[in-house]
């Protein structure tokens, strides 16, 4: 009582209330509950050295799997790999160097697993980078959108072959998870025509990065609709979802002191990594989503995302438009 006396109201309201916000969000936290194991399946996770891709990679290796890590510093890398072979006691965890924000890093990557890898079940786009100041990589590209999505457009084109193959061979879908973020809401238009900022009105204001990060995480789920859709139409076994993980506690913010800030001061109510990896595992193993394609997850359920995000006219154009930006050669094709 001598306590309440001392204390505003308004304190009281206020904890109580954010109590209440920190019960709601945990009770409506998405968890794999699937027991599936992994034995004898090709995992690549990109992005897998920390946060949700790390999580992601000791879940999968802890289900017997193979898991590739394909990251950009081979030394964080191998620091992750040894906690991961450590948790998991599987030691058929690999490192491959993967620089989304170089095209020619791309290739190199998906040569050396289409040389070395006969099979790929679960194709894991999960790396990203956020909120990093307007920069153009060494092939003349914005880097969020090269590294978040680009990066990842390439790269699933090199891979998608192999995993129809797997696919066929096992008589099982094969899946290609795409890790967006409800970001994709930030971008409220897409210019086809200037996909890499160059001429964006908004340059070097604050939302300059929180618009093309949400741009790059736009372009993740048309993406991953309009690849269902060839997959379908073409009549082949491999599904293509996209999700947001929630907001998780990484490493994700650090180019932003706004989002660090943030993420310090709302710490208590953001997810675990191992939390915001769910989804994505789920999306990985579950039956429930074995034949499922061209959906938008969110705590291992079905969401929705932007209108712009729903319209097969944009996904067709967008791809059409990326292959021209990643060169995609005649022999790369695959649709
Ligand atoms: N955390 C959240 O609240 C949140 C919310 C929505 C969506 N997401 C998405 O979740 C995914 C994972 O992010 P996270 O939160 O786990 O952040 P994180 O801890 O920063 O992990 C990002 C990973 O991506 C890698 N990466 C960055 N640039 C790369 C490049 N050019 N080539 C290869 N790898 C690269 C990083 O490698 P380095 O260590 O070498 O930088 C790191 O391994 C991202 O796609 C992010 O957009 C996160």
């Amino acid at each position: 009582m001598f306590l309440f006396d001392l204390v505003p109201n308004s304190v009281v309201v206020g904890v109580i209330l954010m109590l209440a916000l920190k019960i709601y969000f945990d009770m409506s936290m998405g968890v794999c509950k699937s027991t599936k194991r992994l034995d004898g399946k090709t995992i690549i996770v990109t992005g897998a050295n920390s946060g949700i891709g790390k999580e992601t990679a000791i879940d999968l290796a802890l289900r017997g799997g193979r898991i590739i890590l394909a990251c950009r510093d081979l030394e964080k890398a191998a620091l992750a790999k040894d906690d991961i072979v450590e948790k998991s006691e599987n030691n058929n965890i690999v490192i491959k160097k993967l620089d989304l924000a170089s095209l020619d890093s791309v290739r190199e990557f998906a040569a050396d697993v289409l040389k070395n890898e006969p099979k790929l079940h679960i194709l894991i786009n999960n790396a990203g980078c956020a909120l990093i100041g307007k920069k153009m990589t060494m092939d003349g590209l914005e880097n969020q959108m090269q590294t978040n999505y680009f990066g990842h457009f390439l790269l699933t084109n090199l891979l998608i072959g192999l995993m129809i193959k797997t696919a066929e061979l096992e008589e099982e879908c094969t899946r290609v998870i795409n890790v967006s973020s409800y970001a994709n809401n930030f971008c409220k238009k897409l210019d086809l025509n200037d996909l890499n900022f160059v001429h964006d009105s908004t340059a070097g204001t604050l939302w300059a990065p929180f618009k093309i990060y949400g741009a790059s995480k736009l372009c993740n789920i048309l993406f991953s609709k309009e690849l269902s859709n060839k997959l379908e139409r073409h009549g082949k076994a491999v599904t293509v979802n996209s999700l947001h993980p929630g907001a998780v506690l990484t490493e994700f913010g650090r180019f932003s002191t706004v989002v660090t800030v943030f993420m310090r001061i709302f710490a208590s109510f953001l997810k675990s990594p191992k939390e915001g990896a769910q989804t994505t595992i789920y999306l990985a193993v579950a039956d429930d989503v074995a034949n499922v394609t061209g959906q938008y997850f969110c705590d291992c359920k079905i969401a929705e995302p932007s209108k712009l995000a729903q319209d097969d006219g944009i996904a067709k154009k967008l791809w059409e438009i990326s292959e021209t930006i990643v060169k995609l050669e005649p022999t790369e094709k695959y649709f």
